[in-house]
């Protein structure tokens, strides 16, 4: 995502999003029911992006906590400018790839992961979010049975995301032309507008994490 870089955006964000802005998240670690002041269950979206997925999302459900993880912070400044009383979701200026140490053992219910950047450089394809170190991470922070749901427009990404997921996680609902259902609780994100509009085609999967140790 292409962004102009603003100074001051960080205080501005603060401004906005007051105490839903989490400026210490490890602090949080294995205590991010005190965030939300209860035991609902969290799901955590890693490139939020400009949020139009997270906020409609948790407006939807009052009983889920979410948390949207956006490292640029022009970009999470556009998330917070959709906030509004949402009481059950937070907002994470970080990497993804600092995962455990925010969130502690089976903390998080699930994962998703939307139109994540393809990064085409084999050089580069430890960054992809779906890549052995992040899955590694994912493993850990998630429930047994927690999922991953994942959604792109990029073929590549996709099939190098079904073999780094196919050696320990469970895959369902795989589709390679994925149109919205009432069966699968989902959001329209922004990229994904942007790409239905040209044509292109939405691969989606879940993966569920069935813990080490165990057969697949
Ligand atoms: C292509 S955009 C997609 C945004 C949004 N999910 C959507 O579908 O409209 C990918 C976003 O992920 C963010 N991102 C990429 N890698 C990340 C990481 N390791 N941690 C946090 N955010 C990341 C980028 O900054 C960018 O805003």
């Amino acid at each position: 995502m292409r962004v102009r870089n603003i100074k001051g955006i960080e205080n501005e964000i603060k401004k906005i999003a007051g105490d839903k802005l989490i400026l210490k998240p490890e602090d949080y670690r294995g205590r991010w029911y005190k965030i939300f002041g209860n035991n609902n269950p969290i799901f955590i979206e890693i490139g939020c992006g400009r949020g139009q997925f997270i906020t409609e999302l948790s407006r939807m459900n009052k009983d889920i906590n979410y948390i949207a993880i956006e490292k640029i912070k022009e970009v999470l400044y556009k998330t917070a400018l959709k906030l509004d009383n949402d009481n059950n979701l937070r907002l994470l200026l970080t990497d993804g790839k600092l995962l455990t140490e925010i969130f502690d053992e089976n903390e998080i219910d699930g994962i998703y992961l939307n139109f994540s950047d393809p990064w085409p450089k084999k050089r580069h394809h430890k960054r992809r979010l779906t890549s052995n170190e992040f899955l590694n991470q994912y493993e850990r922070v998630l429930k047994k049975n927690g999922r991953i749901n994942f959604k792109t427009d990029n073929l590549i990404l996709f099939e190098y995301s079904l073999n780094t997921l196919a050696k320990k996680w469970n895959l369902e609902n795989i589709s390679l032309n994925y149109i919205h259902s009432k069966e699968i609780i989902d959001i329209e994100t922004e990229y994904e507008t942007k790409f239905r509009k040209k044509g292109k085609l939405i691969y989606r999967l879940e993966a569920v994490n069935i813990k080490e140790g165990e057969q697949k």
